[in-house]
């Protein structure tokens, strides 16, 4: 003991470290702000300590290669000794680190902690946070599985619409034309090199401007934020009323963030990691690409905007929601801190809250992309058991249409519902529109015999509200 107690005060002496550090982990706070509302920040900041530690014990053993990639994971999870927990463990913190950091940013902006002298910490947060996404997409890049290669494609294909600089960024995102090998060294480097990196530059950012200003205390109703004397009023509560930071405040960040990471690894023991999709095969459209929970919401918006408007929501949408945030302390900075005297932002989380769920809950329901286990039509619904209108519904469930589709509420939801379609377009534009495709949807000129595509016609301009008034019982929704 006396010998330890010896060795730390040499250390001391020679480093300045205990010396140092002391005053910071001791620094007094306000005394309401040691309350469970503000153990999110601290558990964030423990998430992302343990994606550090699992991701660096998977690098041992991936190997970031295209023809090597997936055996490699394949050999992580099922035969190594801890290795599916830990893969298990990288992917449940991933959500968990998406959760929290969203649950701490709904508690900042509640409390409108982000008001003076406090619109840096707010800022950084949001390249945090925006860092954070970055991460998530390619750590799903990079396990390079059907899902993961489909939704390189997705995500380049979006980022291609972008005007002027459109196939620039998408060239840049996968590393050249198509997806490839170079695709998956770029999203490596990304994933393990240039936003970690970051990550670590904004989180010491943001830690050195909560010792800075202070940790926020605890907004009063009808007691606004005054830049002119905001900074001594701070000063002088915790001056006379503070209570240090270590142990007084931190107790509760120690238990939650044990909670967490507790959880994770019961989870990752339980549940263990996702399920490799199948071997990536990019001329393989019989995959399920289905994104992980957290961009589920988003891709369901895409698929239920109308066509016309899904490019300008996917490349301003994010843009808008972006800019917001960013400059939300430049909109306000100074006034009311409670949410009971900012009915606005009260309303603006629950609005926000409920059409995420809402989203999700759709895109967990009707994939956003093709829906290849689509129940095909029945004879019922094409009308018919001979004849071309029957071979047309057929070709309909065999061609990949299906996919895209719903007629009568059997189908993905990718393209328009084609249920009352022979209302709408002339045999001729039916004719046009299969053979050449759209912005979405490929063109089958090559792919159909005539007579297929003339049966496919017909069946298509079978498809009219006067026809379907017959059977409305039919499974229509
Ligand atoms: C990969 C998904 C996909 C597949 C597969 C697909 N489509 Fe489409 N389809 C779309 C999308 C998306 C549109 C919307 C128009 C656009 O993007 O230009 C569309 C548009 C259409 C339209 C015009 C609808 C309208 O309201 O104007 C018709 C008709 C059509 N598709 C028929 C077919 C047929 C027949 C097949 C099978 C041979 C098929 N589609 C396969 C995605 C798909």
């Amino acid at each position: 003991m006396e010998s330890l107690k010896r060795a730390w005060l040499w250390f001391d002496d020679r480093t300045g470290l205990g010396s140092a550090l002391g005053p910071v982990i001791k620094h007094p706070v306000p005394p309401n702000s040691a309350s469970w509302f503000y153990v999110f920040g601290s558990a964030t900041l423990f998430a992302f300590m343990l994606q550090v530690a699992t991701g660096v014990t998977l690098a041992f053993m991936y190997v970031p290669s295209a023809g090597e990639a997936y055996q490699s994971l394949q050999f992580i999870t099922d035969q190594t000794t801890f290795g599916r927990i830990v893969r298990g463990m990288h992917n449940w913190g991933a959500s968990a680190m998406i959760l929290l950091i969203g649950v701490h940013m709904v508690r900042v902006y509640l409390t409108a902690s982000y008001k003076f002298p406090r619109e840096m910490h707010w800022i950084s947060g949001v390249v945090l946070w925006a860092l954070t996404v970055i991460m998530a997409f390619s750590g799903q890049v990079i396990r390079w599985d059907q899902t993961a290669v489909w939704s390189t494609i997705v995500a380049s294909e979006q980022a291609g619409r972008i005007p002027f600089i459109g196939t620039w960024v998408a060239q840049f995102l996968i590393g050249g034309e198509t997806i490839g090998a170079a695709t998956l060294s770029r999203m490596f480097a990304y994933h393990v090199f240039i936003v970690p990196a970051l990550l670590f530059l904004f989180i010491g950012l943001h830690l050195y401007l909560v010792i800075k200003n202070g940790i926020s205390e605890f907004p009063k109703a009808g007691k606004p934020v005054d830049p002119k004397t905001y900074r001594k009023e701070y000063e002088d509560l915790v001056k006379k009323k503070g209570i240090p930071f270590w142990p007084d405040a931190a107790w509760r960040d120690m238990v939650f963030g044990f909670v967490v990471i507790t959880t994770i690894l019961l989870i990752a023991i339980i549940i263990g990691p996702p399920a490799l999709g199948p071997p990536p095969n990019p001329s393989n459209i019989d995959a399920l690409p289905v994104p992980d929970w957290y961009f589920v919401f988003y891709f369901a918006f895409l698929a239920l905007m109308p066509p016309q408007m899904e490019t300008y929501l996917m490349v301003f949408g994010p843009l808008l929601v972006g800019a917001l945030l960013f400059f939300l302390p430049f909109i306000s900075n100074k006034g009311e801190r409670s949410p009971l005297r900012r009915p606005w932002a009260v309303a603006i989380v629950a609005l926000t809250i409920a059409s995420i769920s809402g989203l999700w809950a759709i895109g967990i329901s009707s994939p956003w992309s093709p829906h290849f286990h689509a129940k095909p039509l029945t004879v019922e619904i094409i009308g018919a058991d001979s004849g071309p209108i029957y071979r047309g519904g057929e070709h309909f469930n065999n061609k990949g249409c299906l996919y895209c589709h719903t007629i009568s509420g059997h189908g993905g939801l990718r393209g328009p519902n084609l249920t009352y379609i022979g209302d709408r377009l002339s045999s001729d534009e039916l004719t046009w529109r299969i053979m050449n495709g759209g912005l979405n949807m490929p063109g089958f000129g090559g792919t159909l015999t005539n007579e297929e595509l003339g049966d496919l016609v017909i069946f298509l301009k079978s498809r009219t509200k006067q026809n379907q008034e017959a059977d409305l019982s039919s499974g229509e929704d």
